[in-house]
């Protein structure tokens, strides 16, 4: 695993765009596996301005994205299709008919399954970005006794509603189960990149980096078993968790 240990945030989330934009450069109609969260944000502002800088075109660039949440439409400020427009997509030259996000309303069983498809169609992702949650959940694979390969419905834990209920008027909108892709629909990608930063994310992240234990408690801890990770934190964190390199 490669720990990547920045200055700050903002720091991190150039590392990260400047991957993305090498990748996309090398390698022009490259699959991307997206993130929703706080976190990703101030990395597609960088993407953003990148491509208006041009310095990178995603006219050819597919992606497909981790979760859904279930019961909300696409339109919903709060659907992870709205955001990735709202955040991503409507800004840079992406031809929309090759993002992917799961459906949220309708059968959640055969939009699970639609899901999974899109992980594999045309090969699985170069490129697979990640956020953890403060229980160290990626994507809503969240801390359980069991974890699951494929994409499914999930459960969402209460630390992750209260942790998401941050962006809803009341803590009661958030939706209480999601559409994700699975661990191994994540750990088959080609690169995995996890961003991570603020103290709340210390267990998850110490669990993740400090020791070679793997746990379905801690979910990120899967990711010890690929061969090609990138975590990226900034130092503040570091020292939270007592990384030292
Ligand atoms: P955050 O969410 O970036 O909003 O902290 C990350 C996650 O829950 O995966």
């Amino acid at each position: 695993m490669n720990v990547v240990v920045t200055k700050s945030y903002d720091e991190s989330c150039a590392y990260v765009a400047d991957m993305i934009c090498k990748l996309v450069n090398e390698k022009p109609d490259c699959k991307l596996g997206l993130a929703t969260g706080g976190t990703p944000v101030p990395m597609y502002k960088k993407l953003i301005e990148a491509n208006k800088a041009g310095k990178v075109d995603f006219s050819r660039v597919r992606t497909v994205n981790l979760d859904e949440y279930c019961g909300i439409p696409a339109t919903h400020d709060q659907s992870y299709r709205y955001f990735m427009n709202t955040n991503l997509f409507d800004h840079i030259n992406i031809d929309k008919a090759n993002t992917y996000v799961a459906q949220g309303m309708g059968d959640a069983e055969a939009n699970a399954a639609a899901l999974e498809a899109k992980v594999r169609e045309g090969g699985v992702a170069d490129l697979q970005l990640l956020g953890i949650g403060n229980n160290g959940h990626i994507a809503f694979n969240e801390a359980a006794d069991v974890l699951h390969a494929t994409a499914h419905i999930e459960k969402l834990t209460e630390s992750t509603i209260q942790a998401n209920s941050r962006f809803f008027e009341k803590k009661e909108d958030v939706p209480t189960t999601a559409i994700t892709m699975g661990m191994g629909d994540i750990l088959a990608a080609k690169c995995v990149v996890l961003i991570a930063t603020g103290l709340a994310k210390t267990d998850a992240i110490r669990g993740l980096v400090m020791d070679d234990a793997i746990t379905t408690r801690n979910p990120s801890t899967m990711l010890k078993m690929h061969e090609n990770v990138y975590v990226v934190i900034d130092q503040e964190l570091a020292d939270a968790v007592g990384y030292k390199g």
